[in-house]
């Protein structure tokens, strides 16, 4: 059995839609799926469409050891059964107060229904105590979902440093992957986010982004995953996209410690800590301007830039004469701001030679750099 958790202590980051329909698309790939909700908000059970009245007991007899875990998992959908929860959990630290091995409650109940299932989702609560190091202690996958935020990139340093103390003391690994969650592409923020978690983390960060979409927000309250609700919506193919990828191959090794408030504060234009407060990003509404990129290269080279204007994906420029030189020019329409770019020539990637202004690209070269 692969032990997955989706954690991340800011709450709304989409923690609760990324495991329904992660066990969902998982569950439709014929794998057997246990969905566990370590969340007293018992959001599972409402975005599932579970009655409190159908469920009669809870992960919280089970963490409480009075139940061994198989009376309480109950089937939500065709390979998908669960262990919901309630308000009654939000108790669980109290009355375990002093107990030793209150952490390892959920790592030890799953023990015995490890050779039943092929997957163990696990949805966190929005916080860092016990219930979450629960969480964290059955899993050996976690996945953090990242929403479009200046917060959810300041809260990943603590979260972080939660997993690389559990690691530390308890001697516990974990591979560990981020998700773009909730993610409105059309938004300046929201693509600089998924480039700058991709360009950092590569090995890190799931290739799918979740977009946002209006039809996932209405599936949650009406009780069911996506695929129940919508298939035409735009997020309708990113979680099988998902699945797919946690299906592929069990993403190994840590991530490097990290400050990821340093991110925040250097690339979001954030200038200072007390900025954070007040979230304040570039304007947005800002007119734009065409800014024209131009390099000399030989008319039979095959010339192409790519940079944060557009997602990083290469684009030809064209090849025009000028003062007996081949120049090579594409223009773009860019809003204010400060954009990272590279040529590529020949499949050759370089930054541009006739502009000072660079920056490591994390790669061992260079990014040029423009401020519109
Ligand atoms: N891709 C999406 N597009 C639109 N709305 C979304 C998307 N993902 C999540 N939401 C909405 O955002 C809200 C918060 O999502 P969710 O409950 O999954 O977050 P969470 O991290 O579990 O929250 P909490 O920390 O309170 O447990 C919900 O109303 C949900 O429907
Ligand atoms: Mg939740």
């Amino acid at each position: 059995m692969r032990r997955i958790a989706i954690v991340n202590q800011k709450g709304g980051c989409g923690k609760t839609t990324t495991a329904i329909n992660l066990a969902m698309s998982l569950a439709l790939q014929k794998r057997r799926v246990l969905l566990i909700d370590l969340d007293p908000q018992g959001h599972i059970a409402a975005g599932l469409g579970v009655r409190a009245e159908d469920s009669e007991k809870s992960i919280y007899e089970v963490l409480l050891g009075e139940i061994p875990i198989s009376e309480a998992i109950q089937p939500l959908r065709k390979d998908l059964d669960g262990v919901l929860s309630d308000i009654v959990l939000s108790g669980f630290e109290q009355v375990m107060a002093g107990v030793q091995g209150r952490e390892y409650r959920l790592a030890e109940s799953v023990e015995v229904v490890a050779g039943t299932y092929d997957f163990l989702i696990v949805d966190s609560p929005p916080s860092l105590g016990l219930l979450t190091f629960n969480g964290l202690l059955a899993a050996d996958e976690l996945v953090i979902p990242v929403d479009a935020s200046v917060f959810s990139l300041n809260g990943l340093g603590r979260l972080m440093e939660t997993i690389q103390m559990i690691q530390k003391t308890k001697g516990h690994q974990f591979s560990l992957m981020l998700l773009a969650a909730n993610i409105d592409r059309r938004t300046r923020f929201g693509r600089k986010l998924v480039a700058t978690l991709e360009s950092r983390f590569p090995k890190h960060f799931f290739k799918t982004v979740i977009n946002t979409c209006t039809a996932i927000r209405e599936s949650s309250s009406l009780g069911k995953p996506i695929h129940e609700h919508n298939r035409r919506c735009s997020a309708f193919h990113d979680y099988p996209g998902l699945a797919e990828e946690v299906l592929k191959e069990k993403k190994e090794g840590k991530l490097a410690p990290f400050n990821f408030r340093d991110l925040a504060l250097k690339e979001f234009s954030v200038e200072s800590p007390s900025d954070l407060a007040a979230c304040r990003i570039p304007a947005e509404s800002s007119a734009a301007r065409l800014v024209e990129f131009a390099v000399d290269a030989p008319e039979e080279a095959a010339v192409w830039i790519a940079g944060e204007f557009n997602s990083w994906s290469p684009e030809a420029l064209t090849c025009s004469k000028s003062n007996g030189k081949q120049r090579w020019c594409k223009s773009f329409s860019l809003k204010p701001g400060v954009y990272e770019y590279k040529y590529v020539i020949n499949g050759k990637w370089m930054p541009d030679a006739a502009n000072k202004c660079g920056v490591d690209d994390r790669r061992g070269g260079k990014n040029s750099v423009i401020h519109v």
